[in-house]
């Protein structure tokens, strides 16, 4: 094993590199919980984490990191929490527009933009125009995103195109996924876990179809640079098939 920071590159070893990693941030309440903290504690905590990860998922040449934040259940919290959230939200936007230009982070946001607050649609809106502007890795945040509300918006997106007469012809796979938030993004090579659950939550239902996938008990506020690394690691030794059988 040659590699850079643990990871066998592509071109050096003959694993493959993951282009696309997804990450459900789970177990941010635990975490506070376990130290006496509210709950809010636990998610900012998580924020820090999230931005390491994402400047390791840079540095290390990944496509693009997707994670989820505040799913389309999620409003099911208590309202303070809720709002703790929006606000963590807040800020990390306000942050990325003053540097993710410099540091080369390009950020899109997934889920029910209708649902969001008009402040955090105007930070999107910003973010947007900013990673318009260059190439290169791209962090997808998942807020008040669910896998089967994406894939409805997506159908009724569809069906008025076929109203309106935009849309002929035979519904392929491909051309479904044009539909989705996802549109133009590669499908996740590794799904991650943090918290210890064994479940999707509604995350990238569509997208997953063929993601390997990586469960840890580490809580997200836990979870380093080390992590990933193992994360990558296993999933290097994973056989993918796609249906195939093995040349
Ligand atoms: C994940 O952490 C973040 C969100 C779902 C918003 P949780 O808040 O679900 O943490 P646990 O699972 O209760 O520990
Ligand atoms: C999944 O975590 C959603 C996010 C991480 C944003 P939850 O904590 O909401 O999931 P469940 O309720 O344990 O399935
Ligand atoms: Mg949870």
């Amino acid at each position: 094993m040659t590699a850079q920071n643990g990871i066998l590159q592509t071109g050096e070893g003959e694993r493959p590199f993951p282009r696309h990693i997804a990450i459900i941030l789970d177990g941010n309440g635990r975490w506070a919980k376990k130290r006496g903290l509210p709950r809010v504690a636990g998610h900012a905590v998580g924020v820090e984490t999230l931005r390491k990860i994402v400047y390791y998922c840079r540095d290390i040449g990944m496509d693009y990191l997707t994670v989820y934040c505040f799913s389309t259940e999620n409003w099911n919290r208590p309202q303070d929490e809720v709002s703790g959230i929006m606000k963590l939200l807040v800020k990390y936007l306000s942050e990325a527009i003053k540097t993710m230009e410099q540091r080369r982070i390009r950020l899109r946001v997934f889920g029910d933009l209708s649902g969001l607050s008009p402040e955090i649609l105007e930070l999107i809106e910003r973010t947007n125009e900013i990673s318009s502007r260059f190439e290169g890795f791209q962090t997808n945040i998942c807020v008040n995103y669910g896998g089967r509300d994406e894939i409805l918006r997506a159908v009724n997106r569809y069906a008025e195109d076929v109203r309106a007469g935009r849309a002929e012809g035979e519904l392929t796979e491909e051309r479904f996924a044009s539909y989705l938030d996802s549109a133009g993004v590669s499908d996740p090579d590794l799904l991650i876990r943090a918290g210890g659950e064994q479940r999707l939550s509604n995350f990238l239902l569509w997208q997953c179809a063929y993601s390997e996938f990586y469960f840890t008990d580490v809580l997200w506020p836990d979870f380093t640079p080390e992590e990933l690394d193992k994360a990558i690691a296993v999933y290097q030794r994973r056989d993918r098939r796609f249906g195939g059988i093995k040349a």
